[in-house]
């Protein structure tokens, strides 16, 4: 039985993943910031299968929080054998590129709570000497475009962590997955128009599933990410810039 730690819970492709793991009879711990919806949640979720479903509430910039909140899924958990981390959000780029506090606002979502949460969680499989960290990142971290470089510059500070990360936890038997959806449905991008290269959260987290099962490293969902994303970084700045993307 695997223990599988969610953080962000309550997001679309957390939801998809968790109810996958559920149906393989998985211990849950969720955090996220609504305690009722997480409380529907793990009824779902056991009604599915999942052998034990726990939650706490979490907002991932209250920074102070995140010790005692990580000590406390553990307990309740024994050990952690993956944790997945889903938060996130998308930021109003005009807004963020004129005025520092609202890109900084979205540094401490994207970002910088993430990291605070992967040092803690660093430590903590270390000291287990086995465990797997999955974080869900993006394709728009591979290639800053003018429509959206504050959430690209955070997702792609992630990424460049998740490297370092992986090389020091492998010494200790830790796996590390950067997972990087291309479009996808959910509440986030409710606003955007959609089109061909769009996916359900089902989909993407059946790729996150699979990842995670097969111990990649890292993740495009779906696939045909890694070739798109290969092109569009090796077009030439002195082109790119010139695309109004
Ligand atoms: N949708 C896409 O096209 C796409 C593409 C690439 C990557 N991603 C990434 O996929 C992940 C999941 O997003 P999604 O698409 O499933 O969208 P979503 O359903 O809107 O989920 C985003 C989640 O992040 C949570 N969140 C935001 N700020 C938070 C905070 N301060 N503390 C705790 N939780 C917070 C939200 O919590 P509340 O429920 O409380 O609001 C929400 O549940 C994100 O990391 C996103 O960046 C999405």
């Amino acid at each position: 039985m695997k223990n599988i730690l969610v953080i962000g819970a309550n997001s679309a492709i957390a939801k998809a993943v968790s109810r996958l793991y559920a149906e393989e009879h998985c211990r849950l711990y969720l955090l996220a910031r609504d305690s009722a919806l997480l409380a529907q949640l793990k009824q779902d979720l056991e009604i599915r299968g999942a052998a034990e479903v726990d939650f706490a509430p979490l907002d991932v910039t209250h920074f102070s929080l995140h010790e005692a909140v990580l000590e406390q899924a553990l307990d309740t958990l024994g050990s952690i054998d993956l944790a997945i981390l889903c938060h996130g959000s998308l930021p109003d780029q005009a807004r963020c590129a004129e005025h520092f506090d609202a890109a900084l606002e979205q540094f401490n979502v994207n970002a910088l709570s993430t990291i605070s949460l992967l040092t803690l969680l660093g430590n903590q499989m270390i000291a287990q000497g086995r465990g797997c960290i999955a974080v869900v990142t993006s394709v728009a971290g591979d290639r800053g475009r003018p429509s959206n470089y504050v959430y690209g510059a955070a997702k792609g500070m992630v990424s460049q962590y998740l490297q370092g990360l992986r090389g020091r936890l492998y010494r200790h038997g830790v796996h590390v997955v950067d997972i990087r959806p291309g479009f996808v449905d959910t509440p986030m991008t409710g606003h955007l128009p959609k089109g061909a290269l769009w996916s359900s959260p089902e989909r993407i987290a059946r790729c996150i599933v699979e990842g995670i099962g097969r111990k990649r490293h890292t993740v495009y969902a779906p696939g045909y990410w890694r070739l798109i994303m290969a092109v569009v970084r090796a077009i030439p700045d002195t082109l790119f810039k010139r695309v109004p993307l």
